[in-house]
Formats: C-alpha cells, structure tokens, sequence
C-alpha cells in the first residue's frame, strides 16, 4: 500500500510517506509539491493532507488535484482537511492562499455541468457529500478516483 500525507509539516503518520517542502522531524522526502507528486501514474493506493492545500497558490490548485489524480489508482481515496473559506479560521492566516468551499469540490464531481466549460480540464473524482465540517470550520472532504 503506498500511501501520501501531502504537506505533513511535523505531523507525520505512520504508514504514510510524509512529504513537505521543508525538512522537519518525520519528514521522508522534502520537496516542493508544486514541481508535482515523483510518483508513477495510479501508484498511490491514498492521499491524505490537513491544512495543505489552502497553503497552494490558488492558481495551482486545479492542477495539484489533477497531479493527485494522475498518481491515485482507480479507486483510490483522498482526504483533505481545509479551513472553509470565509471562516474566522480560513481568514485569519496571512499564509493562506487558495479558498476552498464544499461548493468548491463539486466543480471536481463526475459530470459536473460546469465541465462543459472547462473543456475537461479537470479530472473528476466522486466526491462524498454533504461534506463534514466541525466547530473550528475545518472541512473533511474525502473523494475517491472513479
Ligand atoms: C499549515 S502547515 C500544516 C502541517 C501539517 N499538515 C499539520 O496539519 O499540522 C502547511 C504545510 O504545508 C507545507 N507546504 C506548503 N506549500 C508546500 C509545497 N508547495 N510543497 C510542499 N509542502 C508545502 C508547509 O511547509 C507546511 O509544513
């Protein structure tokens, strides 16, 4: 199983292959994700991040989540914590910089309508809805590759 805690700072986890762009205790392979994921198309059994992807350029965020598409095995699942935009919590980092709404994450459904648009660009995932939010407005998005 071959699994990726993208962003990991020095909360590493067992079993996964901790990645961050600064070499912190814990840290197995240091490097700036948005040269992409070093990883085979669909090796990546599953894909793991907290307080990550806020913390990318808002204009990299559609390609990192096709860059996890490209590295996920069909079937594999992903999950993301993310302050919500708007919040208290998502305001008050002066390092974030990308707003991700649970709106946000149907733009990556399957056969959203506003593909139509896009001309594909975005690779679809299944997306588990209503997406979980707690009381510090951290969202729990879990998606999973078709
Ligand atoms: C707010 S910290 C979260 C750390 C940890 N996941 C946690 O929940 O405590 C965001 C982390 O993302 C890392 N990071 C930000 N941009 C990155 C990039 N382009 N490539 C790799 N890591 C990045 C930062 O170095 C930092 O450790």
């Amino acid at each position: 199983m071959r699994r990726l805690n993208l962003g990991c700072g020095n909360q590493s986890r067992k079993d996964f292959i901790n990645i961050d762009d600064r070499p912190l205790p814990g840290v197995d392979i240091v490097r700036n994700l948005l040269r992409g994921l070093p990883f085979d198309d669909g090796s990546v059994d599953e894909i793991y991040s907290e307080n990550f992807l806020e913390h990318l350029p808002q204009t990299e965020c559609i390609w990192m989540m096709n860059e996890m598409h490209r590295v996920m095995r069909s079937g594999g699942l992903m999950t993301h914590l993310i302050p919500l935009a708007g919040s208290v919590n998502f305001w008050q980092d002066p390092t974030h910089l990308a707003h991700w709404h649970p709106e946000t994450f149907t733009y990556f459904q399957k056969d959203h309508r506003r593909n139509l648009y896009y001309g594909g660009d975005i690779k679809p995932w299944v997306v588990e809805t209503p997406i979980e939010i707690n009381v510090n407005s951290v969202m729990f998005v879990r998606m999973t590759k078709p």
